[in-house]
């Protein structure tokens, strides 16, 4: 039995199967089987939250203890202020109503939504005019062809037909129970906050039947300085107005869920009994771990990394890993369509999480426990396709939730994919997985199932974020099973390191060094092109065997390398060479220096992070970027601005064909596009916050620009409600 470094007794198995080629020819996965990853115990022994009960950090919407299925709303006085959601229902929420004298009179919006909701709808037009009818601030706005597309075109006569005559009907039904089913506050997961909120499955079917209406007040607005511009959209009209397969094929996930869960006149007996938590976790820069000094020992983490099967799929029992945006959900609502969003449209309920939780910090993490799979699906991104019912048959821990724990943590979105390498912002990820990863329970901690985090839309290398997420488990004692999807030599080489950190002893603090040795190397090197795919990445693993190698070898051999030092370094060209940060052109109004916390100045390295009075100093435009580095807004308009001034640059000597990155700059046609449409793009890639308004040069399909004058009489209009 090995003691974790944090305290938690882990009788983690780490004896690997002996292996034979014939063996190893046919198995997709290297490691310790799937039983070590549960320490040889039941799949769901071990728990990842403790029961619910109600406190101060932990509000719960339903009656404890459950004496009835599905469990009663809990009551208590409704409140209307910034630390609760606004919810349609409250008398607070008015709306201004144009009276056909052409006189406005303030009235109840959920009258207003209730008057047109529970008229005949037939049709998706109609569906539409009801909707807008109670949101008028954008009736030239909102249109909703993806709604009309899957209603008038998807589906055939009959499938539309149930959809008014049926499904419609029971979802507006269940919307429009709101007041019976909320009967107490719903506070909000605000940044800075350890907080837990747990609904039932029924309230939460509710509660996404009106976002699904898009009755929720307050939350439509792009204003970046409006009340919930640090929240997720939760009203799905940006999904009505998406574009793309991928968008229908999520609209019909969305409406199984609600086939499933929504009760019909006669009977209720598939509304849904269980329950789900969600849990915010805010760390404090001082309470984090300072990764040179952790002895945890590497090869002691049970690792199972396997080049098949999905998260969702394989992870049962254990914690699974969203792998998230800052705002949570990050394209579900829009075009997007990678891990988080599939996962969101396959397990809907965990998109009520957007309803409450607030964008999350560099040091914070959301774990959801409980959510029920609905669908399944085949494809990914572009190809991604609904493919039937799923029934969900996860087993229900004491309080009643299904044993599925999810955890969203957000990766940095690496335009300039060598960025990564910086000390600080390998820091940032270390410490984003330990916030998401830590285990508050004196049990032993479920194991871990992730992979290649960030390493998507994000542009993270997974060979350095597989190694960031092993040094986490290792720190915290967690076994760590790592899905490559089909990434077969990642997955070989990924053991093969990890069988070596084992007979070599390598512990946290040892691989923290070398890895600070190697981004310093890759700040230093000259400019070299940086070789494309895995020659580039295995790199890194040739830079940490050299290290641990020159360790082995004893004194004389120096300490793990001082930049530039390492004989691989020495050689050069075996290490992948990166362009030096070019200073992005960053506006004057950006520079401006946030304050940091002081911890988090103490814990980054000092040239990196610069104490307060060398902020008066004019830092280097690389030192900005880092110092702005969890601003993600601000990294959306620097790596806009820089893909500009790259693309101008390209334009002028167009003899090197303009490089196709994820975010290019350039539109099929090679047009530009303009700073609004990268950003577009940021949004969607949740870097930033909330798109500003159009720019008067935006194309006439989307109608025209608004002034500065109509979006603040927009922004008074909804205030009102
Ligand atoms: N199971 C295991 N691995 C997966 C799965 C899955 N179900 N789905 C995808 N992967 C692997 C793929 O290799 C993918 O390239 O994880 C990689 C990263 O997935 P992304 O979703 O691109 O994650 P990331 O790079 O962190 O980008 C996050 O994308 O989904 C949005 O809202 C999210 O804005 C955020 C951004």
């Amino acid at each position: 039995m090995s003691q974790s470094t944090d305290g938690g007794i882990s009788t983690m198995d780490t004896e690997e199967e002996p292996e034979n080629l014939g063996d190893s020819l046919e198995k997709s996965w290297r490691g310790v089987p799937m039983e070590a990853i549960h320490r040889n115990l039941h799949p769901f022994e071990l728990e990842n939250l403790p029961p619910v009960s109600a406190g101060n950090h932990h509000r719960v919407l339903y009656q404890l203890p459950i004496r009835d299925t599905p469990p009663r709303p809990h009551k208590s006085p409704g409140k209307w202020d910034s630390e609760h959601v606004r919810l349609p229902c409250a008398p607070e929420s008015k709306y201004p109503r144009e009276n056909p004298d052409g006189s406005t009179t303030i009235d109840s919006r959920w009258g207003m939504i209730e008057r047109a909701l529970l008229q005949p709808i037939e049709s998706s037009e109609e569906l539409q005019a009801a909707i807008l009818s109670y949101n008028t601030t954008y009736r030239d706005q909102w249109h909703f062809r993806a709604l009309h597309q899957l209603l008038d075109e998807e589906l055939d006569e009959s499938e539309s037909r149930v959809f008014f005559e049926d499904l419609l009907p029971r979802i507006i039904r269940l919307a429009l129970r709101l007041p019976d089913l909320i009967q107490s506050p719903v506070p909000l997961l605000k940044q800075h906050k350890n907080a837990s909120l747990s609904l039932s499955q029924q309230q939460i079917a509710c509660l996404l039947a009106n976002a699904f209406l898009c009755t929720f007040p307050r939350r439509n607005t792009l204003k970046r300085k409006s009340e919930y511009s640090t929240f997720p959209d939760i009203n799905f009209n940006r999904l009505y107005q998406s574009t793309g397969a991928a968008v229908l094929e999520k609209l019909k996930c969305i409406m199984h869920y609600f086939r499933r869960v929504c009760p019909t006149e006669r009977d209720d007996s598939n509304v849904p009994t269980g329950v789900v938590t969600f849990v915010r976790r805010s760390g404090l820069p001082e309470h984090q771990v300072d990764w040179s000094q952790s002895a945890a020992p590497l090869g002691d983490v049970p690792l199972h990394v396997d080049a098949k099967g999905t998260i969702e799929d394989e992870g049962v029992g254990l914690l699974q890993v969203d792998f998230a945006n800052k705002y949570l959900g990050g394209g579900v609502l829009g075009h997007g369509c990678v891990q988080e969003e599939i996962r969101f449209v396959i397990c809907p309920e965990l998109l009520v999480g957007k309803l409450f939780t607030e964008s999350l910090r560099p040091f914070e993490a959301l774990v959801m426990l409980g959510a029920e799979r609905y669908s399944n699906y085949t494809g990914y991104a572009g190809s991604f396709e609904w493919s039937g019912n799923c029934e969900d048959t996860t087993p229900r821990d004491s309080s009643r939730r299904r044993q599925t724990a999810i955890v969203a943590i957000d990766a940095l979105h690496f335009a300039q994919s060598q960025h990564q390498y910086r000390e600080d912002l390998m820091e940032r990820e270390l410490n984003k997985a330990y916030i998401g990863f830590v285990h508050w329970m004196v049990t032993p901690p479920p194991g871990v199932a992730t992979g290649n985090w960030g390493c998507g839309a994000f542009g993270g290398d997974s060979y350095l974020k597989s190694l960031l997420q092993l040094m986490v488990c290792a720190q915290l004692g967690r076994p760590l099973a790592y899905y490559t999807f089909g990434d077969t030599e990642l997955r070989d080489d990924f053991h093969d390191i990890w069988l070596l950190f084992r007979s070599e002893g390598t512990t946290v603090q040892q691989l923290w060094s070398i890895l600070r040795s190697y981004s310093r190397l890759m700040m230093e090197k000259t400019p070299k092109e940086p070789r494309e795919g895995k020659a580039c990445k295995k790199t890194l693993y040739e830079f940490i065997r050299e290290e641990l190698k020159k360790d082995k070898d004893g004194p004389g051999n120096g300490s793990p390398a001082e930049a530039g030092t390492s004989k691989a370094a020495g050689s050069g060209e075996a290490i992948c060479e990166a362009k030096p940060l070019a200073p992005a052109k960053i506006s004057p109004e950006l520079t401006k220096k946030p304050v940091l916390p002081k911890a988090a100045v103490s814990q980054g390295s000092p040239d990196l992070f610069p104490t307060q009075e060398s902020h008066d100093s004019d830092s280097s435009p690389e030192q900005v970027i880092l110092m702005l580095s969890d601003d993600e807004e601000t990294n959306a308009m620097m790596e806009a601005a820089s893909l500009e001034a790259k693309n101008s640059e390209e334009v002028s000597n167009s003899s090197t064909p303009a490089k196709s990155s994820s975010s290019s700059s350039k539109t099929g046609g090679g047009r530009q596009l303009t700073l609004l449409e990268m950003l577009d793009s940021h949004y969607e890639k949740g870097q930033a916050s909330k798109r500003p308004r159009k720019a008067p040069n935006c194309s006439k399909a989307e109608g025209p620009a608004k002034s500065r004058k109509e979006n603040d009489e927009e922004d008074k209009k909804d205030i009102v409600d």
